[in-house]
């Protein structure tokens, strides 16, 4: 049975779309004394600083990967910090012409970072069991709630042991100050590329990060206290999701929170007011329609096993996986010249494919609903043209039928989901369909992730965030695994959706494209001058 509000998502979607002759509504210039402060405080609360690391865990790229290869460690101050830097802390800061800005281990549409960490975390040395807010620029927790031991207890024992619980929230004017109307979609990635960055950096603390897929919005707003937090309009956070992080291994696990924990929850006073993040603000009503249209209620999800097909091999960079994750950047522009090996291609694609027991995939549980459309370019000894990664076989059926029935669907290897589609040299049609922009057209390769669409959320409309978030982990995988091939990535939210849809001859919403990336080799801009990100904290007391 269709949703009820499953049509008014569609037109969220629908009038969101870039077309070639119009954008989707924003206010299309910057209105730089309004531009949202990137940093959230919670402000008359003492801050509980977090050590950076001394030592990095991890040593060959494989750990990212390979959980069991990791020392377990204890859950304290210490390690939250570790894994707190190695996933949403900042990574260095750059300057030109006058102006200086910090960029940050997950990365962020227009780096504008509209996601926020809340951890739920137990008592740790001097520190009660609490409700905290990470604040990436003091890199410290900013206490929000304390718990009662009894009620942490419930947590433990519900999740059959050690456990401490994250839940992320987006603040939608960040991105709609610049973005407008569309700016809900790349909240919703960086919610997906922030949720990857926390599957990985536990990883090589030895933990697993699940995603509470069953959880209802309204019991996050309760978790985090929100319904009593008096905030500024529109700079209001909204909860995207909750996941607990459990040393070891994908030992079976509730996908609820405890009902007295919540209960809890909802008579503790909270701490800390907001802080402002702009003098005056826009509301975008579609925005937030769309966003209480896609709340999450209380539900049973469904499961799915992702096999455990072994990795390829590529030339990995031997650097250590801590310093992949700090070094990640976008590329700003491409050496036209150089080229990506085949070998080193197949093993980046490879390494999107979901996996029981490997991070990020096993950080959630559904079916995989996203395919890879890609533009080849430069890579060695692959013809260039459009091809196809399969990322769940049985759609291949629909697939097949929704697309132009011209294509070749030739396998380019036995036993790998990759598919020539149409030789030819697509490097205009890549730039052009990605809003004009270069780094799409002049890289290795280019790609739009291609989704199984309306009947993911017909009956389910809250699945349209999830469907995005799929698509920006995705999106932290190839940004991770260009490092680790020595080339390098960007994330493409400006895309002209149905531009796409007609190179693949998809005439309706049973497939659409959400995201779009690029890899190749970058190319610096020595104008910029970067600084250690943590600088401005050397003096603090720890
Ligand atoms: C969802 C998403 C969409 C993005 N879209 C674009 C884009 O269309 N064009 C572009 O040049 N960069 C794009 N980026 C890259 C961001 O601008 C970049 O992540 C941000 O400036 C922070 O820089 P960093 O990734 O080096 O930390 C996107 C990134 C994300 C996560």
């Amino acid at each position: 049975m269709t949703h009820p509000a499953y049509p008014d998502v569609v037109r969220y979607h629908e009038e969101t779309k870039h077309h070639l002759e119009r954008y989707a509504r924003s206010p299309g210039y910057m209105d730089w004394g309004n531009q949202p402060v990137p940093f959230r405080f919670y402000e008359g609360v003492t801050p509980l600083p977090l050590p950076l690391l001394e030592t990095d865990p991890g040593t060959t790229h494989d750990d990212l990967y390979q959980r069991e290869n990791n020392a377990v460690w204890p859950i304290n101050r210490q390690s939250i910090g570790g894994f707190l830097e190695l996933s949403l802390a900042i990574s260095t800061w750059k300057s030109a012409g006058g102006s200086r800005w910090a960029l940050r281990i997950n990365p962020s549409s227009g780096n504008l970072h509209p996601t926020e960490a809340h951890p739920v975390l137990p008592s740790m040395d001097d520190a009660a069991a609490g409700v905290f807010h990470y604040n990436p620029f003091l890199h410290a927790l900013e206490p929000r709630a304390s718990l009662e031991s009894a009620v942490w207890d419930e947590v433990t024992r519900h999740f059959s042991g050690e456990a401490f619980l994250v839940v992320l929230t987006s603040i939608f004017w960040r991105e709609s100050w610049k973005y407008g109307e569309r700016a809900f979609r790349y909240c919703q990635h960086d919610t997906g590329h922030a949720l990857a960055a926390l599957s990985f950096s536990a990883s090589l603390f030895g933990w697993h990060t699940r995603m509470l897929d069953e959880v209802s919005d309204d019991d996050l707003d309760t978790v985090l206290g929100f319904d009593k937090v008096q905030w500024h309009g529109i700079e209001r956070e909204d909860p995207e999701l909750i996941c607990v992080v459990r040393p070891g291994g994908t030992r079976s696990c509730p996908h609820h929170l405890p009902r007295p924990f919540v209960t809890a929850c909802r008579g503790m006073p909270v701490t800390g007011r907001p802080n402002r993040l702009s003098k005056e603000t826009v509301t975008w009503d579609i925005i937030y329609e769309t966003a209480r249209l896609t709340r999450a209620p209380a539900s049973e999800a469904a499961s799915a096993a992702y096999g455990s097909r072994p990795f390829r091999s590529g030339a990995f960079s031997p650097s250590a996986p801590a310093a992949m994750i700090r070094g990640r950047r976008s590329a700003v522009s491409f050496d036209d010249s150089g080229s990506l090996s085949r070998e080193n291609f197949l093993a980046i694609l490879d390494k999107t494919l979901p996996r029981n027991n490997h991070p990020p995939f096993d950080a959630v549980r559904t079916a995989p609903t996203t395919h890879l459309l890609l533009f080849v370019h430069r890579v060695g000894g692959m013809e260039p043209g459009m091809y196809f990664f399969l990322r769940a076989a049985e759609d291949m059926t629909d697939l097949r039928a929704a697309a132009d029935s011209d294509f070749l669907w030739q396998e380019v290897e036995p036993e790998f989901p990759l598919f020539l589609l149409k030789p030819g040299n697509f490097r205009q049609t890549a730039a052009l369909v990605s809003c004009h922009q270069d780094i799409a057209g002049f890289s290795a390769f280019s790609l739009g992730m291609i989704v199984r669409f309306a009947e993911s959320l017909r009956n389910a409309p809250w699945q349209y965030r999830r469907l995005f978030w799929e698509t920006g982990m995705i999106g932290q995988v190839l940004y991770l695994e260009a490092e680790a091939h020595d080339v390098r990535g960007t994330g493409i939210g400006c895309f002209f959706d149905d531009a796409v849809h007609n190179l693949m001859g998809l005439a309706d919403l049973s497939f659409q494209s959400l995201y779009h990336f690029t890899i190749g080799i970058p190319v610096e801009d020595p104008r910029l001058t970067s600084f250690l990100p943590y600088e401005h904290l050397l003096d603090r007391p720890s």
